[in-house]
């Protein structure tokens, strides 16, 4: 099969390299996508896209550029072009992904995102076969690998925020801009992907509360120790029947938890289902090899025929009345909360009743501390 490679960064160099160290896949990288001519420095590269999309011969692109725009121009070309598209891009596909699982759909390509959640954990593929076959109660994961390390660094090994950011970035884990691995973006992006495929439908991630750690603080890390837990950053997604409630935001776990144990960069999905009952995920969640490998795995399944197309039934909504949690809360303009505060733990510090995600969200839009830290405590 001849197939191009879109953007030669991290994980599109890793791609590269397990196909040329492995011939015999029966795959040929044909054309490489850079973003700039004088990244062209082998025959097979490019800086125009159109040699890529009007090469009948190729049958398949993998998308590794990341954020939005071009990716999301050029898969959805890609796939009008007759292409199958395999993305590791959950930032463009979160957003576009009613449009483009349709479009793979009428035109009868896969549209493949493996490498989308979870680095090298083969998490997407499991849950798709699980969906076909039985209702999926609810998914919490720890889906940024980014920010598990930070905490995990923060937490084990004494590292300050800044410092454990900066390793991470030249691990190649975060994100070009760290703000979307730090601000639960990443995490919502991935919790959505999640959740269009374990109930066919097409969730917004504007929807989607995302609280996440750039705020966490010495504070939080002294509440933490007292109460013998640590802060991981999920994503949850809740199935009640008629509703489904999804949400991101750190939580302040046990420490002799599941999650507490997730340590580097690693991510932890854990799937409740109709007769499986638990099931957890655990791997690698960013990094070059991990990632391409779920990339490759996608491929592989094209070479076997494997379909993986997807009409979604409608658009998702999330109901955030039905999801309710204590929280912990440090703010300095702490009236937003007034009506849901149950004690106080310290300096502008609270933990709520059990309140909804509707309720907190009302009163953070009333909130105007711009630095103010919201975690959930978990089985409390
Ligand atoms: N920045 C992402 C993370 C990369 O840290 O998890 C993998 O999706």
């Amino acid at each position: 099969m001849n197939v191009a490679l879109l953007g030669y960064g991290v994980v599109g160099k890793g791609v590269a390299n397990l196909i040329e160290k492995h011939p015999e896949y029966g795959v040929h990288l044909t054309r490489i996508l850079v973003h700039r001519k004088e990244q062209a420095v082998s025959v097979n590269m490019t800086d125009d896209i159109n040699e890529i999309l009007n090469d009948s011969s190729i049958e398949a692109v993998m998308e590794c550029i990341g954020g939005d725009e071009p990716a999301h121009t050029y898969c959805l070309n890609a796939i009008q072009k007759g292409k199958h598209v395999i993305t590791a891009n959950k930032k463009m596909l979160s957003v576009h992904y009613d449009e483009l699982a349709r479009c793979a759909y009428e035109n009868h390509v896969s549209l493949r995102f493996s490498a989308s959640c979870g680095g090298g954990i083969p998490w997407i593929r499991n849950l798709e076969e699980i969906a076909k076959k039985e209702t999926i109660y609810s998914v919490e994961g720890i889906m940024n690998g980014t920010s598990n390390y930070i905490l995990d660094k923060i937490f084990r090994k004494g590292r300050t925020f800044e410092e454990a950011l900066r390793e991470a970035q030249e691990l190649g884990y975060a994100e070009k801009d760290p703000s979307d691995d730090i601000d639960g973006i990443d995490t919502r992006a991935k919790t959505v992907l999640s959740a269009n495929i374990a109930f066919q439908k097409a969730f917004d991630p504007n929807d989607v509360l995302a609280l996440g750690i750039r705020y966490f603080s010495n504070e939080e890390y002294k509440y933490c120790i007292n109460n013998r837990r640590v802060c991981v950053l999920k994503g949850i997604i809740q199935n009640h029947g008629e509703k489904v409630s999804l949400a991101v935001l750190p939580f302040f776990e046990e420490m002799h938890s599941l999650f507490a144990s997730v340590h580097e960069n690693y991510n932890c999905f854990l799937l409740n289902s109709e007769t499986r009952k638990q099931l957890a995920f655990i791997g690698e969640g960013a990094g070059r090899y991990p990632t391409a490998s779920n990339m490759i795995d996608d491929l592989l399944s094209l070479l076997r025929n494997e379909e993986f197309r997807y009409l979604p039934s409608g658009k998702g909504s999330n109901a955030e009345e039905a999801l309710s949690y204590r929280f912990y809360i440090r703010s300095k303009d702490n009236k937003a909360f007034e009506s849901l505060i149950e004690k106080e733990v310290g300096e502008d510090t609270y933990i709520t009743r059990a309140a909804s995600l509707k309720k907190l969200r009302e009163a953070l839009e009333r909130n105007n501390d711009k630095e103010i830290f919201i975690a959930g405590i978990s089985h409390d």
